[in-house]
């Protein structure tokens, strides 16, 4: 669904920060993206939803190269991948369930109200839909962000350090609404430099572990 092709990216012009990637996002797979912080993670995921383009090689979604898309397209791009951003924002004066339903109102869609109760419901914040986001704890936080990644059902989901702060049972049960849009047949991907949180995923689903290290991005082995 997504491909690199020898895709580089560099924030300055000449250096590369990330080089020669070739990758290819297996539609209903469960992939992680690791290595240090600094490493170029966040880089990677926004070239995966063109928020950056590559200075080299090429990127294609859904069969198309991401560096000739228009507005539209990647309006359109944007409505088939969910993101939940390593620094997650919400709108503060506007209640969980209104932040959870906005990518509807953005795309100039209608709220179904059962359907958004229930996304609230799996997330476990339907106890919270009229809270105003800076009372929810920081669990709470990442679940409204993932329930507004999922609103539009997205074909995949990218989550960046979803569980970046959250204690060892909160970021579990995190990763079990993850693997549960896995097995719903959603593509996910998740960036993190937790490997515990890797090796005990990977109890559960068959995943794949990207690694970068170096500038370059690798397959790792099971020697996590
Ligand atoms: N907008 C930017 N302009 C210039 N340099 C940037 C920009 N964003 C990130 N960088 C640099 O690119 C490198 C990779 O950053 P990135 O955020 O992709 O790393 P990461 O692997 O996600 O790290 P972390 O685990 O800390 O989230 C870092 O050296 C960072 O300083
Ligand atoms: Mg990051």
């Amino acid at each position: 669904m997504i491909e690199m092709q020898e895709a580089g990216f560099g924030y300055q012009d000449g250096a590369e920060l990330l080089s020669g990637m070739t990758l290819s996002l297996q539609p209903g797979m469960f992939h992680f993206l690791t290595g240090p912080s600094g490493s170029g993670k966040t880089t990677l995921l926004r070239l995966l939803y063109a928020d950056l383009l590559p200075t080299s090689g090429r990127i294609t979604a859904f069969g198309q190269d991401l560096r000739g898309l228009g507005r539209d397209e990647i309006a359109a791009l944007r409505r088939r991948v969910g993101v939940v951003h390593q620094d997650t924002q919400f709108l503060d004066h506007l209640p969980v369930a209104e932040n959870v339903a906005l990518p509807l109102a953005v795309s100039g869609q209608g709220v179904d109200m059962t359907a958004l109760r229930d996304l609230l419901g799996w997330v476990q914040l339907g106890q919270q839909a009229r809270a105003l986001p800076p009372s929810l704890s920081g669990g709470e936080r990442q679940r409204a962000a993932l329930a507004r990644a999922v609103i539009l059902s997205p074909d995949l989901v990218l989550a960046d350090e979803p569980t970046g702060n959250l204690d060892w049972d909160m970021s579990m049960r995190l990763m079990q609404l993850l693997i549960e849009l896995n097995k719903s047949g959603k593509t996910v991907l998740v960036a993190t430099h937790d490997l515990n949180l890797i090796r005990a995923a990977k109890a559960q689903v068959a995943a794949r572990v990207l690694r970068i290290a170096g500038g370059k991005l690798q397959l790792a082995g099971a020697d996590l």
